[in-house]
């Protein structure tokens, strides 16, 4: 009985998401470190982890759209993303190594795609295999490679001009 509600609770807690700007300020330097975690354990991450200043830019609808995934009041996931003219694109998403593959980065693409309207895009190192795999289940395929030889990818329905 005891286990059984202290499963739930964690349960819960993974499942608690939050806006970017509704934790921001309290959260920044653990947002840090958490992207100091991944990118360690991470061989097709991004070139360099990600300081304060590029949590904190400010971009359109960032705030809004960005999404953090908290357990026992840390984070351990997240997708920063902001508005552009066709609809959004990502920026970075991360799952804290320890709690991959229990379907926190599907959650936080799948609640972006429910509120971004239009084309949401990203960008993704071809090698990174995991993070395709999430990327083609939630929809997104791909439209292009970059001049530095990344997959640009996209979904959503693109605005008719
Ligand atoms: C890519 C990344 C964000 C995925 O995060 P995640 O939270 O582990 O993703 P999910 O759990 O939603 O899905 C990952 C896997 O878990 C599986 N999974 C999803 N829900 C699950 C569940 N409830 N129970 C068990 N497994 C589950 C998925 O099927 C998927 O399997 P796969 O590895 O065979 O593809 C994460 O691996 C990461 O942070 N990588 C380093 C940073 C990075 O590369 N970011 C992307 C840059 S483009």
């Amino acid at each position: 009985m005891h286990s059984m509600t202290r499963t739930a609770a964690i349960r819960q807690s993974v499942h608690e998401l939050h806006r970017l700007g509704d934790v921001a300020d309290e959260l920044l330097g653990a947002l840090v470190e958490l992207e100091q975690r991944v990118h360690r354990a991470s061989s097709h991450y991004d070139t360099g982890p990600w300081r304060v200043e590029n949590f904190a830019r400010d971009l359109p609808g960032k705030r809004e759209l960005s999404l953090v995934a908290m357990a026992s009041g840390k984070p351990i996931g997240f997708l920063i993303a902001s508005r552009c003219p066709d609809g959004a694109h990502i920026h970075r998403v991360a799952t804290d190594p320890r709690h991959q593959g229990l379907g926190i980065a599907s959650r936080l693409l799948a609640l972006l795609l429910a509120r971004a309207s239009g084309v949401v895009t990203l960008i993704c190192d071809p090698h990174n295999q995991s993070a395709l795999a999430v990327y083609a289940r939630a929809g997104f395929r791909v439209t292009g490679t970059t001049p530095e030889g990344k997959l640009s990818l996209a979904t959503g329905t693109p605005f008719h001009r």
